[in-house]
C-alpha cells in the first residue's frame, strides 16, 4: 500500500485521497474553511497550506492528491506564516464582533484565529462595511460583513439539495452571495447552509440570540419527521428545546437534515399549552375529565380494565420499540389478545430523492418487527359496529383512523397515553401524559432496519424525582449532561412502558422493568436478529439488524 510522511509520521492510504484526507483520519489536524466532507473541493479559503518536500510552493491540502513517498510538513515555519497571513488577510473587513455573533462558541474563524492567527492586524483603515441583517429566505439570516467567501452555501444549493438558488455577486472585497432577483433560499433543506457555515455569517432566524452555544447541553437524538431517522443533536438550554441540528451518519442522513424535520418535531415538547399537566379521568358522576395523580389514574384504568374483553389495543408508529414491545405483552399475558394495530402515515407528497421518506412516522418498521400489523378495513368495520368497548391507544390520535368520527362515540372507555391534547382527547375515560421521544431512552427503527438510540434531552418531573433519589453520576442515564435543565419547566409525564407496567402490576401481573434497557432486552431476545442486544450494541450510530 503507498505511504504518505505527514509530520514525520508515515501513514499508508487508499488511492484518491487527498493530504487533508489522510491527515483527518490518521489525526493530524490540518486547518480548513472552505473545504467540507459532503461537497466538492473550492480550493479558494487558502487556511489549509502545507508545505511538501520537493514542490516548489506550498499546496493546499484539501486538492492535493496524496502520491506514494510524498513528505508533507503542517506546522513548517512557512506554513505557519501562511496560516497567519490567510487569517490577517481573512480578518481585514470582518467586524470583529464575537460577543454578539450568534456563532460564537462554535465558530471555526473564532477559533482559527485564536490558533493560527498573530492576533495583530497591519490593516489601520477603515473595514469595508457590508449589510448586517439579510433575510436570505424564511429561514436563514445573512451577516455579509462576516462571510468569508468560503462558497459551502452555494455548493450545498448547487449539488446536495439541487436547487441552485445562492450565488456570489460583485467582486474582491466586495464580493457577497445573494439568492437569484426575487427569489429566496427557500429549498427544503436550506438551513443546512447554517451549520456548514464556519463563520457567523448564515444563521437561523428561529434560533438567533436565543441562548450562547456554552449555556447550552447537546443531546444525541433521532429526528421523528419520518422513517429515514435522521442522527440529530438536540440543542436545551433551561430545559427548553431550541434548535435541532444534523449529526453525521454516513449510512442513514450523511451531513443533512431536512428543515422539515427541524422545525417541526420539538416545538410542542416545550408547548406548555399543549401538554398536560396532569393525569386526567372522566368522574362517573359528571361525566367530566378531571386531573387526579398518578395513582388514581393507573387504578382507574386497572378497574375498567379488570376482566373486560372486546378491547382494541392501538400500538404507534411514532412511539419506541420499548413501548411498542410493552403494550403487545400487556395485551397477551393480561389480555390474552393479539388484537393491537397500528395507523400508518404514508404521504407519497413528502418524499423525495435525498432523505425524506413517504413514511412520515419514526418506527413503523419497529412495529413490523414486533409483528405489529397496521389497522384493517375489519377492524375499522368493527369498531363502527360498536364491538370494541374499550380502545387503548398509546402515542396516537383516534382520529387518524378513517371515518373515526362514526365511532368514535360508540366506544365506552377510551384509554389514551399522550403527549399533548388532540381533537379527540376531550373523549377519553383516561389520559396518562406520555413523555415526549425528547424525554426518554428508547429505540426506533429506519426504513433500513437501523435500530437507532433516543436519549432524554430535556427533565420531566419525574426524572428529576429519579435523579434526586439517585446520586449526581446517575445523570448521564438521563441524558441531562450539565445544568443546563436545573431551570425552567419541567413536564408531568411518563414513558409508555412504565405506565403500562404500573398498570399490569394493579392487575396482579408484574413485568419486572426497572428502565428502558430491561424492556429493549427482553424484546431483542425475541426477535431472532437481535438476539443478546443491548444499548452498548446498539451504539451512538445505531446497528442494522442485518448486519
Ligand atoms: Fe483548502 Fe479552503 S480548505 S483551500
Amino acid at each position: 500500500m503507498a505511504k504518505i510522511t505527514i509530520d514525520k509520521k508515515e501513514i499508508e492510504f487508499k488511492p484518491g485521497q487527498t493530504i487533508l484526507q489522510v491527515a483527518k483520519e490518521n489525526g493530524i489536524k490540518i486547518p480548513h474553511f472552505c473545504w467540507h466532507p459532503g461537497l466538492s473541493i473550492s480550493g479558494n479559503c487558502r487556511i489549509c497550506l502545507v508545505e511538501i518536500e520537493k514542490f516548489p510552493k506550498l499546496s493546499i491540502a484539501c486538492a492535493t492528491q496524496a502520491m506514494d513517498g510524498m513528505v508533507v510538513h503542517t506546522k513548517s515555519e512557512k506554513v505557519v506564516k501562511s496560516q497567519n497571513a490567510v487569517m490577517e488577510f481573512l480578518l481585514i473587513n470582518h467586524p470583529l464582533d464575537c460577543p454578539i455573533c450568534d456563532e460564537a462558541g462554535e465558530c471555526k474563524l473564532q477559533d482559527y484565529a485564536y490558533k493560527f492567527s498573530t492576533g495583530q492586524s497591519r490593516f489601520d483603515e477603515e473595514k469595508n462595511h457590508k449589510d448586517k441583517r439579510v433575510p436570505l429566505g424564511p429561514n436563514v439570516m445573512f451577516d455579509q460583513e462576516r462571510c468569508i467567501s468560503c462558497s459551502r452555501c452555494i455548493r450545498f444549493c448547487d449539488e446536495i439539495a439541487k436547487d441552485p438558488q445562492l450565488t456570489f455577486i460583485q467582486r474582491g472585497e466586495k464580493v457577497t452571495i445573494t439568492t437569484f432577483p426575487g427569489k429566496e433560499l427557500d429549498n427544503p433543506y436550506s438551513m443546512n447552509v447554517i451549520e456548514i457555515c464556519p463563520v457567523g455569517a448564515l444563521t437561523s432566524r428561529h434560533f438567533r440570540f436565543r441562548a450562547r452555544v456554552w449555556d447550552m447541553s447537546f443531546t444525541d437524538s433521532i429526528c421523528i419527521g419520518c422513517s429515514r431517522g435522521c442522527n440529530s443533536t438536540i440543542g436545551v438550554r433551561n430545559n427548553e428545546i431550541l434548535r435541532i441540528e444534523p449529526r453525521q451518519n454516513l449510512d442513514v442522513n450523511e451531513y443533512w437534515l431536512c428543515d422539515w424535520g427541524r422545525l417541526n418535531t420539538y416545538k410542542y415538547v416545550n408547548d406548555e399549552s399543549l401538554r398536560f399537566k396532569t393525569p386526567i379521568i372522566k368522574t362517573e358522576e359528571t361525566e367530566k375529565q378531571i386531573g387526579v395523580a398518578w395513582d388514581e389514574a393507573i387504578s382507574k384504568a386497572a378497574s375498567e380494565l379488570n376482566g373486560a374483553k372486546d378491547i382494541l389495543f392501538i400500538a404507534s408508529p411514532y412511539s419506541t420499540l420499548e413501548d411498542n414491545y410493552t403494550l403487545k405483552k400487556f395485551a397477551k399475558e393480561i389480555f390474552k389478545s393479539d388484537e393491537v394495530v397500528y395507523i400508518p402515515n404514508i404521504d407519497e407528497s413528502f418524499a423525495d430523492d435525498l432523505l425524506k421518506k413517504a413514511d412520515k412516522t419514526p418506527n413503523s418498521n419497529g412495529l413490523k418487527l414486533l409483528g405489529i400489523n397496521p389497522i384493517s378495513e375489519s377492524h375499522i368495520e368493527n369498531l363502527k359496529a360498536g364491538k370494541y368497548k374499550i380502545v387503548y391507544i398509546i402515542g396516537d390520535d383516534i382520529s387518524r383512523i378513517p371515518e373515526s368520527e362514526k365511532f368514535i362515540k360508540k366506544i365506552d372507555s377510551l384509554i389514551y397515553h399522550l403527549s399533548t391534547k388532540t381533537k379527540n382527547s376531550e373523549y377519553a375515560y383516561v389520559i396518562f401524559p406520555k413523555s415526549t421521544y425528547a424525554e426518554i431512552n428508547g429505540t426506533f427503527v429506519n426504513f433500513q432496519n437501523r435500530v437507532q438510540r433516543l436519549k432524554p434531552a430535556v427533565v420531566t418531573l419525574e426524572q428529576e424525582r429519579l435523579i434526586g433519589e439517585y446520586s449526581i453520576s446517575r445523570l448521564d442515564k438521563f441524558g441531562a449532561q450539565n445544568d443546563t435543565w436545573s431551570h425552567g419547566t419541567r413536564f408531568n409525564a411518563r414513558p409508555t412502558w412504565k405506565i403500562l407496567a404500573s398498570i399490569a402490576k394493579s392487575l396482579g401481573h408484574d413485568f419486572k422493568f426497572e428502565n428502558s434497557e430491561e424492556v429493549f432486552m427482553e424484546l431483542a431476545n425475541t426477535i431472532p436478529q437481535m438476539k443478546g442486544w443491548d444499548y452498548e450494541i446498539v451504539g451512538a450510530k445505531g446497528k442494522n439488524i442485518n448486519s
